[in-house]
């Protein structure tokens, strides 16, 4: 297969969002101190880029669970690789995500996350596939609501390609 990619999202578009989001998350957790929690590996360009623009006290922990493999669409069964270092019991979580497509992933991680009695838990995700909705999640920030398309850049990959992108692509497949 031969695979075309091509910006849907440019660099500067992203980055003057995450600031957006920024400040949004510094309003409403102020007086309080917010533990982002990055869900890998997806995440880690989005959190490291949106911890540096909260402006309230930030503590980060990260864990791990299955997703895609190396297909474009969901298996449905969502598996725990790695948990996180710290307990969450009486803080305010903020789960930092890539991206809610069919939400599986997120709606097992946020019960599994609630039954450990953080004081909040909250949800925030670059981008959003709603018309691929099969679970329903509830979304407190988001950056980007995109149509059904595979993205890839920004921490998004195909088969661990391209998170690198500096911004977020389409990618194509197409016989060679
Ligand atoms: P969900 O469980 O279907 O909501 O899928 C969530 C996970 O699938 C995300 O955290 C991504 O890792 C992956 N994913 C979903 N859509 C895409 C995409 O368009 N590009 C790359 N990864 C994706
Ligand atoms: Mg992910």
């Amino acid at each position: 297969m031969k695979e075309t990619t091509r910006v849907l999202i440019p660099e500067e578009k992203v980055d003057e969002r995450i600031a957006q989001l920024g400040e949004q998350i510094s309003r409403d957790y102020e007086g309080k101190q917010v533990h982002l929690i990055g869900i890998l590996k997806g995440s880690i360009f989005f959190i490291c880029e949106l911890a540096k623009r909260i402006t309230v006290p930030v503590t980060m922990d990260f864990m791990s669970v299955s997703s895609y493999g190396a297909g474009t669409k969901s298996s449905g069964v969502v598996k725990l690789i790695k948990d996180l270092d710290e307990s969450i019991e009486g803080k305010d979580i903020l789960v930092v995500e890539d991206i809610i497509d069919s939400g599986h992933t997120l709606s097992y991680l946020l019960k599994n996350l609630s039954s450990r009695n953080p004081a909040s838990i909250r949800l925030c995700t670059l981008l959003d596939k709603p018309e691929r909705r099969e679970v329903d999640v509830e979304v407190d920030y988001q950056g980007f609501s995109i149509p059904d398309e595979f993205v890839i850049g920004y921490g998004l990959d195909y088969d661990q390609r391209y998170r690198n992108l500096p911004y977020i692509g389409v990618l194509s497949l197409t016989e060679e």
